[in-house]
């Protein structure tokens, strides 16, 4: 029988690999009783917590291998769709933690892959108690019956949350105030940020891989070839070194795409003198990378494609060494905003003082996203930003009032685009630029996971240099 999800990614070396690659952990199923634990001792009493994974993928349709959800996956290690688990920490011990699993099944494996099944359920996940998915909905009743609320997730699964409402809602039909049931997210998301050491091991290891690509990559730069090229390196390189999937689609975009922020085709034809923005990172064991490295096709940097990047690599630069606990999260952006605007004013690119240009947010034309995201499971990462109600838009980079702990991790990822028919001189036309690597809060500051991926000029330039096969399509 297949092993399950839980066990299988560890351990592995990469044959031939550039970097010094981290070990990957054992995941145990302690690691997710673990997470359990914090999770229900934020549960006020009596609570039951009912937990959905990711409906299952069209295999005609997806190229990539199912992935469970990542709330559910973070408190069950249990990889496999049309699963349930149940959380009742009120109940006698042997009913507190229970899973509905797809059972095993010779004529459904054939088709779709082994099944850990209700013994399997037990043995290696830890369910105390483990019973057919098919039996959830006959067992509902029982199992929430002496429940003082319901704490949900329905892992995207909306039809699923539509029909356990109202058997919660109709347990008592002489209540008079509605039995409290809440979205368990917030409260999951929150343990989500602050990474263990079992955590702390994955996200370096996705972001380690994801730097080794970007070396690889860089190794397929040169004119006449494709962004497709690009893309493939990373895409090998990762699933080379054991992704199942990418973080997120590749975005590689040159020239007149490198000012394209979410550029996904990567079907043009590289040419001399243009520049790429190549954003794209592995999953590692089901922990996201984001990585972006920017240089030029031609493997040296002009005048004007050093003087934008060398705003951004400060920028950069700035805000990880503002990195400490308990800054708040704004304080990455703002150190990035002040150096790119300053740096704009100086190229003649933005005019005005630096006071002025903030105020009225016009560095947004050529730098209008945020410097920073949380990344874990997932490539935006859930988590408070502490954003009072109603912060949107833009005014939420200023306003993100989280205070930075150790162990948690975000991007750290200025740019500068300078769209064709830009109020600018010509010569800066599609000139894209973004930086972008992970940094780990740690007891001091910040550490870069990424940094391994060149970004100093005669580094990257290096890299390219590296790979000087001949062209090909
Ligand atoms: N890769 C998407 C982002 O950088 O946020
Ligand atoms: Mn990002
Ligand atoms: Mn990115």
């Amino acid at each position: 029988m297949r092993q399950p999800l839980a066990f299988t990614l560890v351990n592995f070396v990469v044959a031939g690999s550039a970097l010094a690659a981290s070990p990957a952990p054992a995941l145990t199923p302690a690691f997710f009783a673990a997470h359990r634990q914090n999770f229900v001792a934020k549960l006020p009493p009596g609570a039951i917590a009912i937990v959905r994974t990711a409906p299952e993928t069209n295999v005609e349709t997806s190229p990539d291998p199912y992935r469970p959800d990542s709330d559910f996956w973070y408190l069950t290690g249990f990889g496999e769709p049309n699963a349930v688990a149940v959380i009742r920490p009120w109940a006698p011990e042997g009913e507190r933690y229970i899973l509905f699993v797809p059972p095993r099944d010779p004529e459904q494996e054939t088709w779709n892959g082994w099944r850990a099944g209700v013994d399997g359920a037990k043995k290696d996940f830890g369910a105390e108690q483990a019973f057919p998915m098919d039996d959830f909905a006959r067992k509902l009743p029982e199992l929430i019956l002496g429940a003082k609320s319901l704490y949900y997730l329905d892992g995207g699964d909306a039809p699923f949350r539509e029909r356990l409402f109202p058997v919660w809602n109709g347990l008592n039909p002489n209540a008079t105030v509605p039995r409290p049931m809440a979205d368990a997210g917030p409260i999951v998301h929150e343990l989500r940020l602050i990474k263990d050491a079992t955590e702390m091991a994955l996200v370096r290891r996705a972001a380690e891989l994801s730097a080794e690509a970007h070396v690889a990559a860089m190794r397929e730069v040169k004119p006449g070839r494709y962004e497709y090229n690009v893309k493939a390196a990373m895409v090998a390189t990762c699933l080379n070194g054991g992704a199942a999937r990418m973080a997120y689609p590749p975005i590689v975009g040159s020239g007149r795409n490198s000012v394209i922020l979410h550029y996904e085709p990567a079907d043009k034809r590289m040419d001399d003198g243009a520049m790429i923005v190549n954003d794209t990172a592995c999953e590692y064991s089901m922990y996201a990378a984001d990585v972006t490295r920017s240089y030029p096709v031609s493997g040296k940097f002009t005048a004007d494609q050093r003087a934008i990047y060398e705003i951004v690599l400060a920028a950069q630069k700035a805000a990880i060494a503002a990195v400490k606990p308990g800054v708040p999260f704004h304080t990455m952006n703002a150190a990035t905003v002040d150096v790119v605007v300053d740096g704009l004013l100086k190229l003649g690119i933005l005019k005005g003082t630096r006071e002025e240009i903030i105020k009225s947010g016009a560095q947004r034309k050529y730098y209008p996203h945020g410097s920073s995201h949380w990344v874990g499971m997932n490539v935006h990462d859930p988590g408070s930003y502490g954003l009072k109600d109603g912060v949107t838009g833009p005014e939420r980079y200023r306003m993100a009032a989280t205070a930075l702990q150790p162990g948690m991790v975000f991007t750290v990822e200025p740019g500068i685009y300078i769209p064709e028919g830009s109020d600018t001189d010509k010569r800066w036309w599609n000139i894209g630029v973004r930086i972008e690597d992970e940094i780990l809060v740690t007891a001091t500051g910040g550490e870069c996971l990424s940094c391994a991926a060149p970004r100093e000029i005669a580094d990257v330039e290096k890299a390219i240099a590296a790979g000087a096969a001949p062209a090909k399509r």
